[in-house]
């Protein structure tokens, strides 16, 4: 993948941490494997020192910028491993270009997109044993980065560590594909215009629990957040991008700079295309999604991300209401996207975009 020349310490024997080979107790983000990949850049130096090293604490100085601004931004995705037991990652050129878009909104300095894809590609071959066989399991992959210099005041840093961990999750859906209940959040917002919401960072998540626990307690899986100035407009789920077919249609909100750019959302939308199925990147507010309920024209919601692949919606809670979707049921779009996603993920099918790439 690259010419970055990676040392390689291995964990000891005494060491090594289990992980239950039964998928149904893996979990997610959970467990995670003996090693990570390390490489840390100074503003006189560059990039510089990429290793794998036994997974232990960073050894961050306590007035680390992290600590104290929030100057972080990571990345999510995964390695599958196929029936011939080859591993394959998917799309993970589209992550480490995700990075750099949300490292410089936080003026921070990404890894080139070189070191993230040779960084991932060893980490994964050394840990190829850790890749989950159990059906519909996975190796998920956190790349992250972080300012590291010791310094109190607002500016952006000039020291940041980039590290990979590896965590072996267990299928999403370990009891079926199952619609989810997502309440509408009308009060609390995730982003604003102009704020960090396309970044894929920390404090975006922090903003979001409040609303998500709320949620979680009256009987919701996760929320819908609207959009910030106007409490209108949809926006996205939880950590899912969202699409509603309506009449034939597919609509998921546009990048505004407010959502997350989704690989799962751009690799559904490619696949709507390429099977003729009409889909725009449209604004949609919840009005127009709960007249199409009232109509009967709203016949599928899903959810994208790389967590769950799809996550149809049975119930979206709106006002005190519960509005069913499809009477609650997996509708075809929803099942057709996921078997064609994770056919390619798993090497099933064949790979036309050439989404997958094999991992030595
Ligand atoms: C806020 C948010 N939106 C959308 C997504 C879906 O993105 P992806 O398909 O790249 O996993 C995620 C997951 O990473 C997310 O955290």
């Amino acid at each position: 993948m690259s010419d970055w020349k990676i040392e390689i310490e291995r964990c000891p024997e005494d060491r090594r941490g289990a992980i239950p080979t039964d998928g149904s107790k893996l979990g997610f983000g959970r467990h995670f494997t003996d090693h990570m990949f390390v490489a840390s850049f100074r503003r006189d130096g560059g990039w510089q020192d990429p290793r794998i090293v036994p997974r232990d604490s960073l050894g961050l100085d306590p007035a680390a910028m992290v600590l104290h601004y929030g100057l972080e931004v990571f990345e999510g995705l995964k390695a599958y491993r196929s029936a011939e037991d080859t591993i394959h990652l998917f799309r993970w050129r589209m992550n480490a270009e995700r990075m750099r878009r949300s490292a410089e909104r936080l003026v921070m300095e990404a890894p080139p997109i070189d070191l993230f894809g040779a960084g991932v590609e060893a980490l994964v071959s050394l840990e190829k044993d850790a890749v989950p066989r159990a059906e519909g399991c996975s190796l998920y992959i956190r790349p992250t980065l972080v300012a590291s210099d010791p310094f109190l005041g607002v500016r952006p840093a000039d020291e940041f560590m980039f590290y990979v961990l590896c965590s072996p999750v267990g299928a999403y859906y370990a009891s079926g594909f199952q619609p989810t209940r997502i309440l509408v959040e009308q009060h609390d917002v995730r982003a604003a215009e102009g704020g960090l919401g396309e970044a894929k960072t920390g404090a975006n998540y922090a903003a979001s629990l409040r609303a998500q626990r709320r949620a979680q307690k009256a009987g919701y899986n996760q929320v819908l957040w609207l959009d910030a100035k106007e409490h209108r407009y949809v926006e996205e789920v939880g950590t899912s991008n969202i699409f509603f077919q309506i009449d034939g249609k597919v609509i998921t909100p546009p990048l505004g700079g407010t959502i997350l750019p989704g690989v799962t959302r751009d690799s559904v939308i490619r696949l709507l295309k390429s099977w003729d199925v009409p889909v725009v990147e449209e604004r949609i507010t919840i009005d127009e999604v709960m007249a199409a309920a009232a109509a009967g024209t709203l016949e599928e919601a899903f959810g994208t991300g790389t967590a769950a692949v799809i996550s149809p919606v049975g119930v979206f809670g709106y006002e005190g209401q519960d509005v069913e979707v499809n009477g609650a049921q997996v509708g075809p779009l929803a099942q057709r996207l996921y078997d064609a996603l994770t056919g390619i993920q798993y090497q099933r099918e064949p790979d036309p975009f050439e989404w997958t790439t094999p991992v030595p």
